[in-house]
């Protein structure tokens, strides 16, 4: 068990390129890390080597969030490890075009499954046990602005990310006032070379602040969230004003 009075964070998709520096840093903020990895065990175990530095009772298990199964079990093996979860950072996602009409059963089944339904079996098993703690704890989703777009050439992805902001909100309704549940938004922090549809410069045309965000700012966002005891059910957009234009 760990030591009394540490917060716990379970975090997924810590091993991706914003969710490794959130993992960090919530690490940085004195919470033990018990993380998820799929594909990328080097880089899990390479992640897990830094968070220990800050962090040295964190742990990580395999978990692949589009099986609800594994999912519990990973809960399950929380539980023998842990006594108290103070934060869930639901994180994990895949990510690709899939122009219309050519979507396939496959890909739908993977981008809504990853995205949406490991979100909601996660948050799911952290509320069960969150919910009998005699004090706050919290649900940060990582939803995305296309939730709010319409980007023809990424459906299942942005019906999945809608769906994590319509979650947030029924989480945060059902479970006050023990779990504070909020979701951020990022616009385009990293690119994903083949997969965007967009050049760089096209992006950054459409953002009034003119560049990309950097992780730090969806970090800084986290951060707020965890010092933040009156906000619920609420959807932080990080996008550098592209919603507006
Ligand atoms: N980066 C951006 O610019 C941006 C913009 C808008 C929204 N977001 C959202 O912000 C969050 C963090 O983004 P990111 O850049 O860190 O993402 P990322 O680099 O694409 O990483 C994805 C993460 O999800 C995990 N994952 C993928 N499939 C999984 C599965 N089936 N089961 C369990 N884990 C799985 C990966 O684990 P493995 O590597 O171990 O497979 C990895 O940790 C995501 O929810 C993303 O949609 C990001």
């Amino acid at each position: 068990m760990t030591q009394p009075g540490k917060k716990v964070c379970f975090m997924t998709g810590a091993t991706g390129r914003l969710g490794s520096e959130i993992a960090l840093s919530v690490a940085g903020q004195g919470y033990t890390i018990f993380f998820t990895w799929h594909a990328s065990e080097p880089k899990a175990e390479e992640l897990l080597e830094k968070i220990r530095w800050v962090s040295p009772e964190s742990e990580m298990v395999h978990c692949s969030t589009s099986s609800a199964k594994e999912i519990q079990a990973a809960f399950a093996a929380f539980l023998k490890r842990f006594d108290r979860l103070d934060l869930l950072i639901a994180s994990a996602s895949n990510f690709y075009a899939t122009p219309l009409p050519d979507v396939s059963e496959e890909e739908w089944d993977s981008l809504v499954d990853t995205n949406l339904k490991g979100t909601f079996f996660t948050m799911q098993e952290a509320s069960r046990i969150m919910q009998k703690q005699p004090f706050t704890s919290r649900i940060i989703t990582m939803a995305d602005i296309s939730a709010d777009l319409v980007w023809k050439n990424f459906a299942p992805y942005t019906v999945a990310k809608a769906g994590v902001v319509h979650l947030t909100k029924v989480f945060a309704k059902t479970f006050a006032p023990n779990i504070l549940v909020n979701a951020i938004a990022p616009g385009t922090v990293t690119l994903n070379p083949g997969k965007d549809m967009d050049s760089e410069e096209e992006m950054v045309a459409r953002i009034p602040l003119r560049r990309l965000g950097d992780p730090l700012d969806i970090v800084k966002t986290v951060l707020f969230l965890l010092e933040s005891d009156y906000i619920t059910g609420q959807v932080i957009t990080v996008d550098g004003g592209r919603m507006l234009s």
